[in-house]
């Protein structure tokens, strides 16, 4: 199949390059190539490749800097999904976007977990957003959306990633992690591995796809930095003690409810993965945080 990766060089993005290079014939588009903000750019490669399917990775991803930059925000997260959905329209191809948890105001107690089926309430501008940028595609017979949570991938930034840094610190200091917000750690491989499998068979719809579980941010920042054998101390605080300009789910655990039921579900632990992730990264990670 001809497929078009856009935002190719994010977390999910390059993972979805490996994850479908053998079987397919790829293009791989990024900024500055591609601007889906941008409908003309859309175009341009559209015409060039003619893609079968298009798998959109690229977004504004920064929580925090979107309250700041709402228009930027909207620009990419709402209006780039539209217009790839109505490029795709043009000549059939399937489009596969990503959402997020996000779209959730995360109020449900815990234990609780949302379903397709539930209404969206964003908390912030990057939520909203992407709630928006659902729409079209879901409007549009052969879209496919799939909303994910807590996505870390060997590319990074990500959340990962930042504790390493801080686990690093000279002289080592205590790290301070928020242990009262409830979510999903999902690898960028195993979602791209959902995809190339979503790829396969005709699914066009609202799909949540995380891994399998729920932890607090504290919780995965311990497990993660002890697998990769850094024995800093981490300190479990609130979310009032850790204020950020975007306000965040206390409880955003998703239920991949539609590829259960449809037998497409092929995520697994969370816990699993990060074991797995560690085990293929840790030696490069280490050499990134020293360099
Ligand atoms: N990261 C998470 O925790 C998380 C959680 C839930 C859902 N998601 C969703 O999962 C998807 C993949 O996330 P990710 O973590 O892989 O994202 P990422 O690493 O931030 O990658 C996004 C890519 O899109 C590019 N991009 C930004 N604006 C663009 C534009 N106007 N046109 C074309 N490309 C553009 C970025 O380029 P620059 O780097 O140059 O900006 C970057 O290469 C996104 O839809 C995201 O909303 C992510």
């Amino acid at each position: 199949m001809k497929i078009l990766i856009v935002g190719c060089n994010g977390q999910l993005g390059r993972d979805c390059q490996t994850a479908f290079g053998a079987r397919h014939e790829l293009m791989c588009l990024d900024l500055p190539e591609i601007d889906i903000a941008n409908p003309d750019s859309i175009r341009t490669a559209m015409e060039q490749f003619a893609p079968e399917a298009v798998v959109n990775c690229a977004a504004y991803t920064r929580v925090d800097d979107a309250e700041k930059h709402p228009e930027l925000c909207h620009r990419v997260n709402a209006l780039g999904p539209q217009y790839l959905a109505q490029a795709c329209e043009a000549i059939q191809a399937r489009l596969f976007h990503i959402s997020t948890d996000y779209v959730f105001d995360g109020l449900r107690p815990l234990g609780e977990v949302y379903t397709e089926d539930d209404t969206p309430s964003p908390l912030g501008v990057y939520g909203a957003t992407k709630l928006a940028g659902e729409r079209p595609v879901l409007a549009y017979a052969r879209g496919t959306v799939l909303r994910t949570a807590w996505l870390y991938g060997a590319t990074g930034p990500n959340f990962l990633l930042t504790m390493l840094r801080l686990a690093r610190r000279q002289p080592p200091q205590p790290i301070r992690v928020v242990n009262d917000q409830h979510g999903t750690p999902t690898w960028s491989w195993r979602l791209a591995l959902q995809i190339a499998h979503l790829l396969e068979v005709d699914a066009p719809g609202l799909y949540h796809a995380t891994s399998q579980g729920s932890c607090t941010w504290f919780v995965l920042a311990r497990r993660f930095l002890e697998a990769m054998g850094c024995s800093v101390e981490v300190v479990p605080i609130t979310t009032a003690e850790y204020p950020t300009p975007a306000r965040r789910p206390a409880n955003s655990v998703l239920d991949n409810r539609n590829l259960k039921r449809a037998g497409l579900d092929v995520m697994i632990p969370w816990e699993e993965d990060l074991d797995a992730f560690v085990a293929l990264n840790r030696e490069s990670w280490l050499r990134r945080v020293q360099s």
